[in-house]
């Protein structure tokens, strides 16, 4: 696997590799830490693309809470061991300053309601930081094909808003996610977890399944309040939102017959840690 920290040297490789007839190149944009959740996105974009590049970052811009970054995990030689092990071709990982030049902001042009719901209501300016570091990436390694996980729905919606905004020719790509054996998706946030909040935080899937299952039997206020008592009936669970909206729009879902497509999303904190997840309330 090549290895690049620096902007230039890594434009040069791919200018030559594009020279040499790549014409299909697949990333997937990681803030490290990796697990098999990261590493499915690198099996499906290696078995779509000439060359697959992964990059680590962990993007100071998109944590409001400076704790959040401070105690983000970095485990960087595991990471490179998973991303070799994996066959992955190319590891950008650069430092703050290559990809960000001293008091850069990061206003990004308006995104309205997409990025002021959900996670943009408890985390303010958390997407302002998002779609300025994947457009930064975009730009250096221009691919054909970008891999998300569904994991982070709303990161999804928003960076194919970026992609339309600003008329990139690059594909996103959507993968579901990868679980642990009882429903928790993965993160790599999870390893801050007591053995206690981890049993605890099986609850999220659970619920959302059950919303899933429930869906044409209750209304969506039902729906809603059930799912909290639910989740509350852990004492280590702590909801920041849960929320019933139209798949596309992310707005709230006030109605619904049988036909609505529908996607429920959970932000709780476990302890003190804060988790997502989220599923579609369709097939
Ligand atoms: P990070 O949290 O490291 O996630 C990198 C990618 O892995 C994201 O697309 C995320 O949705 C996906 N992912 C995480 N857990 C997953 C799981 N259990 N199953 C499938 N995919 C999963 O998301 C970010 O980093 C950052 O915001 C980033 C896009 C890199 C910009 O800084």
């Amino acid at each position: 696997m090549k290895l690049f920290k620096e902007i230039n040297a890594f434009r040069k490789f791919l200018k030559g590799k594009r020279q040499n007839g790549v014409q299909n190149i697949g990333f997937v944009p990681t803030m490290g830490a990796l697990h098999s959740g990261h590493i499915s996105l690198i099996n499906t974009s290696k078995q779509n693309n000439q060359l697959t590049i992964c990059s680590i970052f962990v993007n100071p811009t998109q944590f409001n809470n400076t704790d959040d970054l401070a105690k983000y995990p970095r485990t960087i030689e595991n990471d490179i061991k998973l991303l070799i092990e994996n066959n992955c071709d190319v590891l950008f990982y650069p430092e703050v300053s290559e990809m960000y030049v001293d008091d850069e902001q990061t206003n990004v042009e308006d995104y309205g309601f997409i990025v002021e719901t959900l996670e943009g209501r408890f985390r303010p300016g958390h997407f302002n930081g998002v779609i300025t570091i994947v457009k930064k990436l975009f730009d250096v390694v221009e691919p054909t094909n970008a891999y998300f996980g569904q994991k982070d729905y709303q990161q999804c919606a928003v960076v194919n808003q970026l992609i339309i905004k600003n008329n990139l020719s690059v594909k996103l790509n959507i993968c579901s996610t990868l679980r642990e054996v009882d429903g928790l998706a993965m993160s790599s946030r999870n390893a801050r977890l007591t053995i206690e909040e981890r049993e605890a935080a099986a609850i999220i899937f659970q619920t959302l399944f059950q919303i899933k299952k429930s869906f044409n039997t209750y209304s969506i206020d039902e729906l809603t309040t059930k799912s909290i008592t639910q989740l509350h009936s852990s004492p280590l669970i702590k909801v920041e939102y849960l929320e019933i909206a139209n798949p596309t729009t992310l707005k709230p879902l006030v109605d619904k017959d049988e036909r609505t497509k529908a996607v429920a999303l959970i932000a709780a904190w476990c302890g003190n840690v804060r988790l997502i997840d989220n599923l579609l309330l369709f097939d």
